[in-house]
């Protein structure tokens, strides 16, 4: 028999129970650590005022919100989004509430020299950026199979999980003089849980019907208390912030039992499906 094949089946044998083992008495030694910790890192949040803050995707929904609170914490701002009114709107809302200085990018993110550019007239324009909130995004709200231009959804694939897998190795190679916070959210209130989404097509369209397929069965949390949580957490250096925070025990149920989320989301999938069909057949 193959020596390499004998040598991984006997470090499965070991390896596996061992870590099971050792994880019973790791665990609370653990917990108690992080609690501790925590308990520390909640009291020495990070001083704003004056600091600089890009956020993309500050237009609507959660980047608008999170641009309010890094104000009410007196940063400077700059806001990027591809809609230059709504920008405007949202970086005369911030300087009422407190940000000294606000600078309106119109960029696209998907465009790699815009992205180069804004960073770069952030720097032009205050020497330094302290903070960079990677927010603009948008979603997709079709069955696979419906798809009619796969091309139009790359956009969608290297977003979601490919950057949370792109950010843990980077906070790796970066730390400890750059912290990085994933934010993994629930539903909250913004243009795209009201049912601005990719169609099939691939084109962004906002209709309230889209959010009755794609997030039923979800319930919506308040853009405000999500993003002052998130800012809060970026501002003590946290890993991660999860909102709503109940939202952690489905991450759990993922990595333990994924079969009842798959369970809970096949169900959603076809009570979607079937409704579309009685839709087609009226
Ligand atoms: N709301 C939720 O329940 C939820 C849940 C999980 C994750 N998220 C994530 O949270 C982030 C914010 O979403 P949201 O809920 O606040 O939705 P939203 O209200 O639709 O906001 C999306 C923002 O991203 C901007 N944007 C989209 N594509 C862009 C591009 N190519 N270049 C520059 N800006 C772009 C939009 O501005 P313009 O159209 O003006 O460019 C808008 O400001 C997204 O990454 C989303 O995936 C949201």
């Amino acid at each position: 028999m193959d020596l390499n094949y004998l040598i991984h089946k006997s470090m499965s044998l070991v390896i596996i129970p061992l870590v099971l083992v050792s994880l019973c008495w790791i665990l609370p030694l653990l917990f108690l650590f992080r609690l501790i910790f925590s308990f520390f890192q909640f009291f020495s949040q990070e001083n704003m005022a004056g600091k600089v803050v890009l956020i993309t995707g500050a237009s609507s929904g959660i980047g608008e919100q999170m641009a309010y609170e890094y104000a009410k914490k007196g940063a400077c701002l700059v806001i990027v989004a591809r809609r230059k009114k709504k920008l405007e709107e949202v970086a005369a809302q911030a300087r009422e509430l407190g940000s000294p200085d606000v600078v309106v990018v119109c960029g696209d993110v998907s465009n790699i020299n815009e992205c180069k550019q804004f960073i770069d007239e952030a720097i032009h324009h205050f020497g330094r950026l302290d903070h960079l909130v990677n927010n603009a995004g948008v979603t997709g709200g079709y069955p696979f199979e419906e798809i009619t231009d796969i091309t139009k959804f790359a956009l969608l694939m290297a977003s979601k999980a490919a950057l949370i897998g792109f950010f843990e190795a980077l906070r790796i190679e970066l730390a400890p003089s750059v912290t990085i916070t994933i934010a993994t959210l629930g539903i909250i209130d913004s243009e795209m849980s009201r049912g601005k989404i990719l169609s099939k097509d691939g084109e962004l369209i906002l209709s309230p019907e889209n959010s009755k397929g794609v997030f039923e069965g979800f319930p919506v949390m308040n853009t405000e208390p999500a993003t002052k949580s998130i800012v809060d957490s970026i501002c003590r250096g946290e890993r991660y912030v999860t909102e709503p925070q109940w939202y952690g025990a489905i991450h759990l149920l993922k990595d333990l039992c994924p079969e009842m989320v798959e369970w809970y989301y096949s169900i959603m999938y076809f009570k979607k499906k079937s409704s579309l069909f009685a839709e087609k057949a009226d």
